[in-house]
């Protein structure tokens, strides 16, 4: 079988860990940056961050090296889209870069690769705009870092083909990853607005002096946030719910669930005092918190990464 190939242009923050990902899943991938230094730090983040799946027990340190071997780094888009079967571009936020690397990465890509973005919020449409072929451009929203978090949004443009969809989806689902198809495009997709919603509420408590920072960051960990790593909000309320399911929670509940509602917050931004707040209650946290679950931000993350390969481990994602 023909080994397949993935680029990932922009190999930043998410462009490295697109990058580990699909090594891992026996790809063979070219991780391109503009120069030789962003390239050695790409490098060293893939480094970094496969030791850490071969210290927690992931990885035996053959695959890994089998892995790590099967990285090019190059600064040639050229080179790295060529022969690719999938692309992913992972640059700057903003329609200028996208639209020139499209031009460019289109001169190069072979006819039936699929260019994905990994856009936080731009519109497919509008970056496949200067595209020769923007029926197979499509978004691939990842959650920071891909190659730990399964999920990835996949929105369409106007123009993006269903075969470019079908393709993209059966890809990130052969790598591991949980894609969620958008049927039409949404500001700030699916998740970002669900992590929105809430946020807006935890800010609206702390502003209100219902409680702390430290108190609602708890209350989420240790309450509906550990059942949201097993079930989602329906499929938890549809347990809630006994015989009756969620539609009897909702119907049973919903007279007081309007009263809750009433009461909170519908702001359409947030108050300008909040990132200040919210960053004076996260320092306190952390300086509180035992060192051995993270009280820096280097352990913070360490401790973060550990408890999600504990997690991707039961959900049999790694
Ligand atoms: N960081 C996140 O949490 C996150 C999550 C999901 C999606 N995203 C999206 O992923 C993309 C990359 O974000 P990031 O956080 O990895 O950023 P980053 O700054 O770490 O990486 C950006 C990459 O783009 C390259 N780049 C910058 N300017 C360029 C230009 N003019 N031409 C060509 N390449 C250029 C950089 O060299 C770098 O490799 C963005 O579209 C962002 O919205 C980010």
């Amino acid at each position: 079988m023909k080994q397949k190939i993935f680029a990932s242009i922009g190999a930043g923050v998410i462009g490295y860990s697109w990058a580990l990902k699909f090594a891992l899943a026996g790809w063979t991938v070219y991780a391109q940056n503009r120069t030789a230094a962003s390239s050695e730090t790409c490098k060293n983040r893939i480094e970094e961050s496969m030791e850490t799946l071969v210290k927690n027990g992931v990885l035996p340190e053959e695959a890994a090296k089998a892995a790590l071997d099967r990285i090019h780094y190059t600064t040639s888009i050229q080179e790295a889209v060529q022969h690719a079967d999938f692309i992913q571009e992972s640059s700057r936020e903003d329609y200028k870069t996208k639209h020139a690397l499209v031009k460019e990465i289109e001169k190069y890509a072979p006819a039936e690769a699929v260019i994905a973005s990994s856009t936080s919020g731009l519109l497919i449409t509008e970056i496949a705009k200067p595209a020769i072929h923007p029926e197979r451009f499509v978004g691939g929203h990842p959650y920071n870092p891909p190659h730990l978090i399964p999920l990835v949004e996949i929105t369409k443009g106007d123009r993006t083909a269903d075969w470019a969809v079908d393709k993209a989806k059966a890809v990130y689902t052969s790598i591991g990853s949980e894609p969620v198809v958008l049927n039409k495009e949404a500001l700030g997709f699916i998740c970002n607005r669900l992590q929105m919603a809430l946020y807006r509420e935890v800010a609206n408590l702390v502003l209100e002096g219902v409680c702390s920072v430290e108190d609602a960051d708890k209350a989420v960990v240790f309450g509906p946030g550990i059942r949201w790593g097993i079930l989602g909000p329906s499929a938890i309320f549809e347990l809630g719910g006994g015989a009756g399911g969620v539609s009897g929670l909702m119907n049973h509940l919903g007279p007081s669930i309007d009263l809750w509602l009433n009461d909170m917050a519908d702001w359409k931004s947030f108050p300008k005092q909040w990132a200040q707040t919210a960053q004076a209650g996260v320092n306190e946290e952390i300086a509180r918190r035992p060192a051995e679950i993270g009280n820096t931000k280097e352990s913070l993350q360490a401790y973060r990464d550990h408890m999600l390969i504990e997690l991707l481990k039961l959900h049999g994602k790694l």
